[in-house]
């Protein structure tokens, strides 16, 4: 890999193809380009120092370029050990006006394919600010929350003055955290504390990074103030359903390229993600049925045509598994020996514990062989085989590109606006979890209408009396549901 002291990427040398990419999406990315013009010359984020932790992808560099362009200064990693597109990472490193034998871009920390110790060094370096005051960041732009939580264990720690030797949460991925913060607690004993007093705040893009945080806010424990951005209508009821229409199918057919008519996929989870996939897979002439544990998810599957039912009535049937549900253990190894030879099993919620993984490995006599990279055989015994994608992570981004950027315009036009918010407001958001205001969420699906040919009725004045709203919005109350 290419590596100067600021920045770590796979070859610098793609950056040329990222670049052309990075300029077809902007067109796509009507929200973020908008921005841009609209607060371009304000600079609203000029003295913002934001670390990103975030799938380093073809949009996400429109974001991080939206960002600079808005006046902040930016360093960046991946949320995930397989996301990052070599190219998109390459381009953002080199930036518009380098060359890759002239770098001049924003320091990214990211390439495909890390292993779990590097993963957490680049969330380190993009957590670490050289030639700053404090030496960090003062926000935090997160995705699963893994920046968010490398702060908070560190000021944990360095509270306690020691770093436990194990964690009974994850204690594979975990272990990589505990060394870490071992390690700097020895350098600087209060590197963690000093960088955590500096952040006005972290906006969080997905549902199981939300859920940490409102853990830390009920615990007591948050240091700094959050957006929860998975929470704006035009982001989770976009990005995680329209989103994963589009790229759960991208994964497994450029994984498998299996045909999809005709077989059986469980989708285990009927939430956001869980919707989407399943419209996904019923489009290309899929029988889906569906899991879940929350009534009212199972009732709406049965509503919408699915058959529900238990992973342990159609585990040794169906021919693709897909968990969705952002919970741990859903499909076991127990529940993969009984599979049927070839079934296909992936996951595309954020954490890979949906699917036992540890569990697999340790079935007596298995053999696991790799098809090519993220796509890999498991043997039994008895010579069945099942296919397993992306190491059970997140199989959209792991085996495809992730979401393309129509519906990623919308998610990061809302992080972008979150960032402006706690960056330029701070005196209106202490330390809590908040949404986006509902006037902001309308303007993001506002900037994507032209785009899609969309012509919005505009209200008269005596409807707005009527239904009680202003004629330029919010229309609706904070709890409706869409
Ligand atoms: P959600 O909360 O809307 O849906 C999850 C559903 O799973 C819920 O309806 C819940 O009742 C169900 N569930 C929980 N335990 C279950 C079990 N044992 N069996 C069956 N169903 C169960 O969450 P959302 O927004 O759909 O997100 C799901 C996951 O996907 C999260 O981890 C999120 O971070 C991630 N995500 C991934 C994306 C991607 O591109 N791969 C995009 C957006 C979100």
């Amino acid at each position: 890999s290419t590596s100067t002291a600021d920045f770590k990427v796979a070859d610098l040398s793609l950056a040329v193809f990222g670049r052309k990419e990075i300029t077809l999406a902007e067109h796509e990315m009507p929200g973020l380009m908008s921005l841009r013009e609209e607060y371009g010359t304000a600079q609203p984020l000029a003295g913002a120092r934001v670390t990103g932790s975030l799938h380093m992808t073809v949009q996400t560099a429109v974001l991080i370029e939206t960002l600079v362009a808005l006046g902040a200064e930016v360093r960046w990693a991946s949320c995930n050990i397989f996301s990052t597109q070599d190219h998109a990472a390459a381009a953002v490193a080199v930036g518009p006006d380098g060359t890759p034998d002239n770098p001049k871009g924003v320091p990214v920390f990211a390439w495909k394919g890390e292993s779990l110790e590097e993963y957490w060094w680049c969330t380190e370096q993009a957590l670490t600010w050289p030639n700053t005051p404090t030496g960090g960041p003062n926000m935090i732009l997160d995705d699963g929350g893994d920046a968010t939580l490398l702060l908070h264990k560190g000021v944990e720690f360095e509270k306690a003055g020691s770093v436990p030797a194990t964690s009974p949460e994850d204690p594979e991925e975990y272990g990589y955290v505990l060394g870490l913060l071992r390690r700097t607690l020895g350098e600087n004993p209060q590197k963690w504390t000093q960088l955590a007093s500096e952040i006005r705040g972290v906006t969080e893009e997905t549902t199981t990074g939300v859920h940490r945080l409102y853990e830390m806010q009920q615990d007591g424990t948050l240091l700094f103030p959050a957006i929860n951005v998975n929470d704006a209508v035009t982001k989770s009821k976009f990005d995680n359903k329209y989103g994963c229409r589009h790229s759960l199918v991208d994964g497994i057919n450029r994984a498998t390229d299996v045909l999809i008519g005709g077989k059986v996929a469980v989708i285990c989870g009927y939430g956001d993600v869980g919707k989407g996939c399943a419209e996904s897979l019923r489009g290309q002439g899929a029988r889906v049925v569906i899991t879940e544990i929350d009534p009212i998810c199972a009732l709406q599957a049965a509503m919408d045509g699915y058959q529900v039912a238990t992973l342990d009535d159609v585990v040794e049937t169906a021919d693709i598994f897909v968990t969705t549900t952002g919970n741990r253990d859903i499909i076991m190894a127990a529940d993969m020996t009984r599979m049927k030879h070839q079934a296909i099993v992936g996951n595309i919620g954020h954490f890979d514990n949906e699917i036992d993984m540890a569990g697999l490995a340790k079935v007596p006599g298995i053999v696991k062989d790799e098809v090519k990279p993220q796509v890999h055989t498991w043997t039994f015994p008895d010579g069945k085989t099942i296919i397993v994608l992306s190491e059970g992570r997140l199989l959209n981004l792991g085996n495809a590109t992730g979401h393309p950027s129509f519906v990623m315009s919308n998610s990061f036009t809302d992080q972008t606006l979150a960032q402006i918010e706690l960056f330029t407001k701070p005196e209106e958001y202490p330390i809590g979890v908040y949404v986006l205001p509902k006037h902001l969420d309308e303007k993001v699906a506002r900037l994507h209408l032209d785009a899609l040919g969309v012509r919005l009725t505009t209200l008269r004045p005596e409807q707005a009396a009527y239904i009680g709203v202003k004629v330029e919005g919010p229309y609706k109350s904070d709890h409706y549901r869409y």
